[in-house]
């Protein structure tokens, strides 16, 4: 393994891209159905993998593009995989990763699902709360108010839903502390910020948060080792290199925390033979860490990596073409 300047491990791209790719073939293998519940997710945490690194061709576009719309339900939702229930969370990763591919025209074409899609969506706002819920069944969890917003602004139709009432919801789960919970008085947690932030950043209301208050909160979440934990008291884990830098970045204080010692730590969580990021060093890889640790790198303006998107987890090249742009359906 090649040292970096200041003596650390440099990060392996090709490994990395070996590793993504990989996934992909391990059709036969036991551990690939028991994820089946993850497919559209993985495909997601990926594809935006291999954006980052600039390898996007690293996967077959048209395979990809036709896998996600094998996913697409009758209600216009997109399941984890073909047969299965649709969910707010596989539909935003569907959203994405077809954003991603310039591939809009492939759903409006098949049945104008890009409507369908937008519709199933809307249809989870609770429109008393502002909140919304994953499924039929009801479940809220500002991760799914923050990936609605996500997706329909992809999709150009923010129009459909009550942005206002989903920021006044957001702000009242901000807790004394400076950091967010899941609902209103629940306990902070470094994810949750991150649905809130970014989804006030997406409804153009980041002017709303306390910048000083929650930065600092996020900025004690940096371990002597230089790694980030989601909670007081908690471990670090790689993870929250994306939701607590890019929490950091929507409030611009980036600055607060020690950009080198976390890179360190990063680069330390990366199988440098056979790809992929851990949680933390030693550990087994996942894809999941993977494109976290990835999108962390590249806030960090680690060299050669693609300019990600603080509030979308997507290329900001991406973002740049899409949003703003009423969907031609
Ligand atoms: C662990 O909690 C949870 C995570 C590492 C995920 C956090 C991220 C989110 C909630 C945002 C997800 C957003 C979308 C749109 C998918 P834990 O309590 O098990 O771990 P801890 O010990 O680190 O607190
Ligand atoms: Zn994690």
């Amino acid at each position: 393994m090649t040292d970096g300047p200041a003596g650390r491990p440099q990060l392996a791209t090709d490994a990395h891209v070996k590793y993504i790719q990989s996934l992909n073939s391990r059709q036969d293998e036991y551990e690939y159905w028991l994820t089946e519940h993850l497919r559209l997710n993985g495909l997601y945490w990926g594809l935006a993998s291999l954006f980052f690194m600039n390898r996007s061709e690293a996967l077959p576009r048209e395979e990809t593009i036709a896998f996600v719309l094998s996913c697409q339900c009758a209600n216009g939702g997109f399941a984890a995989a073909p047969g299965h229930d649709a969910h707010m969370l596989y539909t935003v990763s569907a959203v994405q990763i077809l954003a991603m591919l310039d591939a809009f025209e492939n759903l409006t074409a098949k049945n104008n699902g890009c409507e369908a899609v937008a519709q199933f969506i809307a249809n989870l706002q609770n429109r008393t709360s502002g909140t919304f819920a994953g499924d039929e069944w009801g479940e809220e969890d500002t991760r799914f108010l923050y990936g609605a917003l996500n997706a329909l602004s992809l999709l150009g139709r923010l129009d459909l839903v009550d942005v206002d009432r989903a920021v006044e919801y957001v702000l009242a789960c901000a807790n004394f502390d400076g950091g967010y919970g899941v609902r209103p008085g629940a306990e902070s947690h470094a994810g949750q910020v991150f649905t809130c932030l970014a989804a006030l950043d997406v409804a153009g209301r980041i002017d709303l948060a306390d910048a000083d208050k929650v930065g600092r909160w996020l900025s004690e979440r940096q371990v002597p080792n230089g790694g980030l934990n989601g909670r007081p008291e908690k471990k670090e884990d790689v993870c929250y290199s994306w939701w607590v830098l890019s929490s950091l970045t929507l409030v611009n204080r980036l600055h607060w925390i020690d950009r080198d010692a976390l890179i360190t730590f990063i680069l330390s969580c990366q199988d440098p033979e056979n790809g992929g990021f851990a949680d933390r060093p030693g550990n087994m890889v996942d894809v999941w860490h993977t494109v976290y640790s990835l999108a962390g790198l590249s806030l960090l303006d680690y060299p050669g990596l693609e300019l990600v998107h603080a509030s979308y987890c997507m290329p900001k090249s991406t973002i740049a073409k899409i949003v703003g742009v009423p969907h031609r359906s």
